[in-house]
């Protein structure tokens, strides 16, 4: 199986895979033939229907991750993904953090971590974890699933997660044992890997040591591709949501960064609230752009303008009443799906955000 460094026009169809691929200025271009996918299917009414329609075939097409929406604990789950995916056909979707501890140990009970249903393609999964082993693990376990890529969390500054040793954001400090584990990732999966971090840690923070951890990252493993949160983070006590605002943001690493290592990817995050504001990183080099609170706290205003002003490709058609309705067809499909989860306010909490 070739192991794709990039990204290209993808299009699927499950069990026999075979991809087209179209050029794009950034991303590498690459041809892929992907394992047979077995998808495990959060299944929706509508999604029955559709696969009804069209038995053992599944088209996936996607456009390079230009666009991404950021992983975000507790937000961008299942249903705020399936409303993203109304909204934007083409943004590239991360799941939340989950542990690898909790895939492996979870092992008989999977779908309820890692299933999705199809239309969230291109999608992310991002883990957390610090034991080679669990991280190897966990993503032999999701490729059952066939996320698009997955994306090793060295970002997270939590007491809870960067407190308890090499685990999120603490990663950064020791690139060696990074790139260790990415290489286990990488040996466990046909998907490209990919790295979150922000741009230091603590008194970590120059420029110099951030080309180290990318140099050592980048050279010892297969991750050609880095997503950097361009803020350090201060493990000394402040919250996780006041190191997403007190630590100032530094976009001139991002960009050395793109100057310095040319042949890797760089998406930038952090700070970025408009679309006009996603199109002059690109202008600016950006391989990709990834927005986290104001997808989530606007995705209309967002995500309804991704298609068209990044992809170039036609808006999505859906009034916003239609989306909410389609939202809504899908939320009593999944009511109560795990006993008592997801509830009723699992699924409306996404409604407000849809009115700014
Ligand atoms: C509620 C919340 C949860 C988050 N959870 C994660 C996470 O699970 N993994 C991660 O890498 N980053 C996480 N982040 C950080 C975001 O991915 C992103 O890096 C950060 O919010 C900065 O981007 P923004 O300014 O566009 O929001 C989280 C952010 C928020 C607001």
């Amino acid at each position: 199986m070739m192991k794709l460094a990039g990204y290209s026009l993808a299009v699927s169809f499950a069990p026999i895979s075979s991809n087209v691929v179209k050029s794009n200025k950034r991303f590498t271009v690459g041809i892929s033939h992907r394992n047979r996918c077995s998808y495990r299917l959060f299944s929706t009414h509508a999604q029955k229907h559709q696969l009804h329609e069209k038995p053992g075939v599944v088209a996936r097409y996607h456009l390079p991750p230009w666009f991404s929406v950021a992983p975000m604990m507790d937000w961008t789950d299942h249903h705020y993904r399936t409303l993203a995916r109304l909204i934007s056909k083409h943004a590239w979707l991360y799941t939340e953090m989950l542990a690898a501890e909790t895939i492996v140990h979870q092992k008989d009970n999977l779908d309820r971590f890692l299933a999705y249903s199809p239309d969230q393609h291109p999608i992310v999964l991002q883990i957390g974890g610090s034991n080679i082993e669990n991280l190897a693990k966990a993503t032999e376990l999701a490729n059952a699933y066939c996320y698009d890529e997955i994306n090793l969390n060295c970002g997270c500054p939590s007491p809870k997660v960067a407190g308890h040793g090499c685990f999120g954001v603490s990663l950064m400090l020791n690139p060696k044992f990074v790139a260790e584990a990415m290489s286990a990732i990488a040996a466990s999966t046909n998907v490209p890997v990919s790295v979150k971090c922000r741009i230091g840690v603590d008194d970590h923070d120059s420029y110099n040591e951030l080309c180290d951890f990318i140099y050592q990252v980048s050279s010892l493993s297969p991750t050609k591709h880095f997503i950097i949160h361009s803020r350090k983070a201060l493990l000394n006590g402040i919250s996780p949501a006041e190191n997403r605002s007190i630590p100032p943001l530094k976009y001139e690493y991002f960009y050395g960064l793109l100057r310095d290592f040319p042949d890797l990817r760089f998406t930038i995050n952090g700070g970025i609230t408009s679309v006009d504001e996603v199109s002059a990183a690109r202008e600016a080099g950006a391989h990709g752009v990834m927005v986290g609170r104001a997808a989530y706290n606007n995705p209309w205003q967002i995500l309804g303008h991704v298609d068209a002003a990044i992809y170039g490709t036609p808006s999505c058609d859906l009034t916003r009443r239609q989306v909410l309705e389609r939202y809504l067809v899908y939320g009593d499909s999944v009511l109560g799906k795990y006993g008592h989860r997801p509830t009723l306010r699992d699924i409306v909490k996404q409604w407000s955000a849809m009115f700014l």
